[in-house]
């Protein structure tokens, strides 16, 4: 498909418009939850990368950047709480509209929703163990993508994790099937687009850091990972 030979970097999410529909957008924000649960892989990320990291003991602090609706960063901590793990989220998101939805949602313990950017964040010397990010890498373009990689690795203290989707014509046909009853919201629309915006494996791998690991998960995935180095012995 020719559509998605190379990344669109032209083509524009309908939620990134700052005059866009805003009951659409609420509806969008509102259904990322369903699309989150069916295709991000969080649960399989939670038993391997986050879990062996969280201890009943003491709490583990994780911040997830561009959290929009938040629907993520409350499955994280419903995990970790059925678990008896001590998990404290920060919920970060820049766009103020995406903010106050994440804020209207009923108070969690141990879950706080802020606008603010990974700058705001750094400026304020926050620093968290682990930093995840959801269906962020595609939206950022070039030059934003690279500081955008430098901030998270210095608010983490152990392990970054970008989980977006990976290119693929399968991956734009079964999406084009599969959100026709999602109406009144954008999600199928940006969903294509995303799609279409973001990277292939070799694509995000070229385009990553030194020190940075791309990971290929299934269906449709890619972590771009990162581990703090271990202090010379
Ligand atoms: C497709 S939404 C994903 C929202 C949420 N993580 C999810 O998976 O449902 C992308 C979000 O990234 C945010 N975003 C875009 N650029 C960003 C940046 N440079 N830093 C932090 N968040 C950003 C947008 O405001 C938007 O809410």
């Amino acid at each position: 498909m020719d559509l998605l030979r190379g990344r669109a970097l032209d083509a524009v999410e309908e939620m990134d418009r700052p005059d866009c529909d805003a009951g659409r957008l609420e509806r969008t924000y509102a259904q990322f939850g369903v699309v989150n649960r069916a295709v991000s892989g969080w649960q399989g990320i939670y038993r391997r990368e986050l879990r062996p990291l969280l201890s009943a003991a003491g709490t583990t602090t994780l911040l997830d950047i561009g959290c929009g609706g938040g629907d993520v960063p409350l499955l994280l901590s419903r995990w970790a709480a059925r678990d008896g793990l001590r998990l404290e989220i920060t919920a970060v998101d820049p766009d103020r509209r995406a903010a106050a939805f994440a804020a209207r949602r009923p108070p969690r313990a141990g879950v706080s929703f802020r606008r603010q950017s990974t700058r705001d964040l750094l400026a304020a010397g926050a620093r968290f163990d682990v930093v995840v990010s959801n269906h962020v890498l595609h939206h950022l373009a070039p030059g934003e993508f690279t500081a955008f990689l430098a901030d998270s690795a210095e608010l983490a203290t152990m392990r970054v994790i970008h989980n977006d989707l990976r290119r693929s014509p399968a991956a734009y046909a079964l999406f084009w099937a599969a959100a026709l009853p999602f109406t009144g919201s954008f999600i199928r629309r940006d969903g294509l687009t995303s799609i279409r915006r973001s990277y292939t494996e070799a694509e995000l791998a070229a385009a990553a850091p030194p020190g940075w690991t791309v990971e290929r998960r299934s269906p449709f995935r890619n972590l771009l990972v990162w581990e703090k180095p271990c202090p010379a012995s």
